[in-house]
């Protein structure tokens, strides 16, 4: 049912906006992907997707548990006993249980380092509900958050479509592997204030999306000493707390509170969900957990928009209160992302691909700047296409996260199972040996075949002009030409 431009007059202004994000042009990788979707015996010729955050390595070991403790869910025949205390409507305080686990799941995803006080956390529909959550609490229409780029590009949509409120990038760059530094905090704000832009506070992951890096203690000091000086609040959105897979370890910003660090706590808030940590994002469990007895209190009162079901909140309850199965999962889903993230860079380091170093998250952030035309944003984009409709990868390109250099690109790995994954590794490294080298014209029939077979399409790749490989070859085939890039 699409609007039409009487609409505009009819609606509200957040209506006919267009600030969930859905036109952008980003949504076409999606698109493609919904269209043609890969399918390793049934459609072995269609888009894989590499754009979705999502962690379904451990399912497994989550549905072992569901089935040795039927009567944590209230549907069963063991549970069900439970379903009418359950089903009736609970307020907005949450189960106490519930706030209970994921409390101590909070602690024990930081290495138990730090413990959270079951009393500051708020519900809310997800991360997605509980960023927004707090922007509604810390800031009003017009007033803005400072966020270092690359950020997740959702960001758009969750902290500024409803509220009215701005976000202001805080570009970092590849020089300094994408750290955050006080100076381009500050250039920020200050250009933010000669814009008479109200800055209310910073929003950073940690670990990050897209770079799957994490803070160091230091950094996170230096971000607590700029908000401190510039009284504004900080908000640190650790969903990917428990996917850090190698040393070092996470620090989360509750452990730079436990120093003895000059801070006012009232500006500090935590956003946490479970759907990266347990993979399960479809249950909606999200929090915010702030340090401000204000927030926490006018938080709960917001969170009535976006409660998590009391089926859900049991459930959950039950399974994170289980602590030698949430010690076993956490330390079983890291060996299983270290893996992956391993397989897939040195897969793409055999067609020298390199990755921004990283020891978190669900994806890597990968360097393609040597294969764009130019250094612009418009080459990017070509480049992604090609990579869409040709590769048939749906990866997502730097500039959907306000990545200020060209050529870098996020890409899913944790998504698909290890066949998919090896299927992409080896349509990557069969487009770079193209992108890369000219075919001897003897060869091109050869490689032409090599190619359909992987789905390709060669007239639309221009063959003509490259040298193709065999995709079960590193080393391209001798003579060797770059092509333009
Ligand atoms: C940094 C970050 N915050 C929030 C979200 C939203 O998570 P949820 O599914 O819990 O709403 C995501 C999901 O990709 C994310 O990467």
């Amino acid at each position: 049912m699409g609007f039409t431009s009487s609409n505009q007059h009819l609606l509200s202004k957040i209506a006919t906006s267009l600030g969930h994000g859905e036109d952008s042009p980003y949504f076409d990788g999606w698109k493609a992907y919904d269209k043609d979707p890969f399918n390793l015996t049934q459609n072995p010729n269609g888009v894989i997707q590499m754009g979705l955050a999502e962690n379904p390595l451990c399912f497994d070991l989550i549905q072992e548990w569901i089935k040795k403790n039927p009567k944590a869910s209230i549907c069963t025949a063991e549970g069900v006993d439970e379903f009418k205390d359950i089903a009736i409507f609970q307020d907005y305080h949450g189960l106490p249980e519930f706030r209970n686990a994921v409390a101590k799941f909070m602690g024990r995803a930081r290495g138990g380092r730090v413990t959270f006080d079951p009393d500051r956390i708020v519900m809310s529909g997800g991360a997605t509900g509980a960023n927004e959550l707090i922007a509604f609490c810390l800031a009003d229409p017009g007033d803005a958050f400072l966020v270092p780029s690359p950020y997740y590009p959702a960001f758009d949509r969750d902290l500024r479509w409803r509220t009215g409120v701005q976000l202001v990038p805080v570009p970092c760059h590849s020089s300094n592997d994408f750290k955050i530094t006080k100076a381009a905090l500050e250039t920020a704000y200050e250009k933010a204030q000669e814009s008479n832009i109200k800055v209310k506070g910073l929003i950073i992951t940690n670990p990050s999306n897209p770079l799957g890096t994490i803070l160091d203690r230091e950094t996170l000091r230096t971000l607590v000493s700029f908000i401190n000086e510039k009284n504004i609040h900080l908000i640190c959105d650790e969903i990917y707390a428990a996917t850090v897979f190698t040393e070092p370890n996470f620090v989360s910003i509750a452990e730079i509170l436990s120093e003895d660090i000059a801070c006012n706590r009232d500006l500090i808030h935590i956003v946490y969900s479970l759907s990266k940590d347990m993979g399960l994002p479809g249950f909606r469990v999200g929090i915010v957990y702030s340090y401000n007895d204000e927030v926490v209190n006018c938080g709960r009162k917001m969170s009535s928009y976006g409660l998590v079901s009391t089926q859900t909140q049991h459930l959950i309850a039950s399974m994170l209160l289980d602590e030698e199965f949430t010690e076993s999962f956490i330390t079983e889903s890291a060996k299983r992302l270290a893996t992956r993230h391993g397989v897939f860079t040195r897969g793409l380091a055999k067609v020298n691909i390199d990755c921004l170093n990283s020891n978190a998250g669900l994806f890597c952030w990968m360097d393609l700047r040597r294969l764009l035309k130019e250094s612009t944003v418009e080459a990017e984009l070509a480049l992604w296409r090609l990579i869409i409709h040709e590769v048939k990868l749906n990866v997502s390109p730097g500039s959907s996260f306000h990545c200020s250099e060209p050529g870098w690109f996020r890409v899913c790995f944790a998504n698909m199972d290890e066949e998919t994954m090896e299927v992409a590794l080896q349509r990557i490294h069969t487009f770079v040996h193209q992108k890369e080298t000219v075919v001897p014209a003897k060869n091109k029939k050869l490689w032409r075949s090599n190619l359909r077979s992987l789905s390709f399409s060669s007239r639309r790749l221009g063959l003509d002009e490259v040298v193709l490989m065999s995709p079960h070859s590193p080393i391209p085939h001798s003579p060797l030409l770059r092509a333009k890039t």
